[in-house]
């Protein structure tokens, strides 16, 4: 089993996020590997905004690099209550894992940024499933479970849902993720380990191939299906051998 961390951060509590989730699944004996999605805006832009340069230790996902995952686990800074455009417009390049199939059935967690409370967190997660799910990916949510006292803790401001781990940055990006915020996001990696271990490690159960309505008739009412039979050969409609366009059109 092999989860792969994939996250955009402009000031770096997304990547913290990210890191903690990581360290909690290496923990955990969990093979997991850590992304970032390229950077779509320019250095300029980046300047004016006091965007800190990125970590060049984390390496930037590609395409190929999807397929090698039985899981994924990504990071989202809010962007009006929506993903990133770094993040989509990496995403907007999977048409052909989507056309193929390549990632269905395979479970997907979420974690966010916004600046406050109010922010959109759960709007993030909501707005964002849509990516995933046309892939077929199957989302797993933190939910309540071992996370429940610091969902429900109201001691202190704290980011976070049933939907999936959250920070705020604050409006000017000074506040760090807290303590409790980085449990969460540690609770969340290793609940979704867990997830992604039972689809993996399960066998496709052997369902069998659905029998036609004619068969379970045959079953249930033998003699039924042998007048029917009868009948249909006395009413066998006739077939035009040497149509021009078909040699087994059927007149009606
Ligand atoms: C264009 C833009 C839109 C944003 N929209 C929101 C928003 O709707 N709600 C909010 O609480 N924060 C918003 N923020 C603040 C970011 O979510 C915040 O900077 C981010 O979560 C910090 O994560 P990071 O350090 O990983 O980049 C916005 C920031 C930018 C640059």
């Amino acid at each position: 089993m092999k989860i792969a961390i994939i996250y955009y951060s402009t000031y770096g509590h997304v990547g913290k996020l990210s890191a903690t989730a990581l360290e909690a699944l290496k923990e955990a004996n969990v093979e997991a590997d850590l992304f970032q999605v390229p950077e779509t805006l320019p250095q300029e832009v980046l300047d004016k905004m006091y965007a800190p340069p990125k970590d060049d230790s984390i390496p930037i996902i590609t395409v190929e690099d999807l397929t090698k995952y039985d899981g994924f686990l990504f990071g989202l800074p809010t962007r009006f209550g929506n993903l990133p455009a770094q993040f989509k417009s990496f995403w907007d390049q999977t048409g052909g894992l989507w056309a193929n199939g390549a990632l269905n059935g395979k479970p997907f967690g979420i974690f966010v940024s916004t600046g406050t409370p109010g922010g959109g967190q759960e709007a993030t997660f909501r707005n964002s499933l849509s990516s995933f799910i046309h892939h077929g990916m199957i989302y797993v949510p933190l939910g309540y479970g071992e996370a429940f006292p610091l969902l429900t803790n109201l001691e202190e401001v704290h980011g976070g849902s049933p939907w999936g781990a959250g920070a705020y940055a604050g409006a000017d990006g000074s506040r760090q993720p807290s303590e409790l915020e980085l449990k969460l996001v540690q609770i969340q990696a290793k609940n979704f380990a867990s997830v992604v271990e039972k689809f993996t490690s399960t066998k496709p159960a052997e369902v069998p191939a659905e029998k036609k309505v004619s068969e379970k008739v045959a079953e249930k009412e033998p003699e039924k299906v042998e007048q029917s039979t009868a009948r249909q050969a006395q009413q066998k409609p006739a077939v035009k051998e040497d149509d021009s366009f078909c040699s087994k059109c059927i007149i009606m």
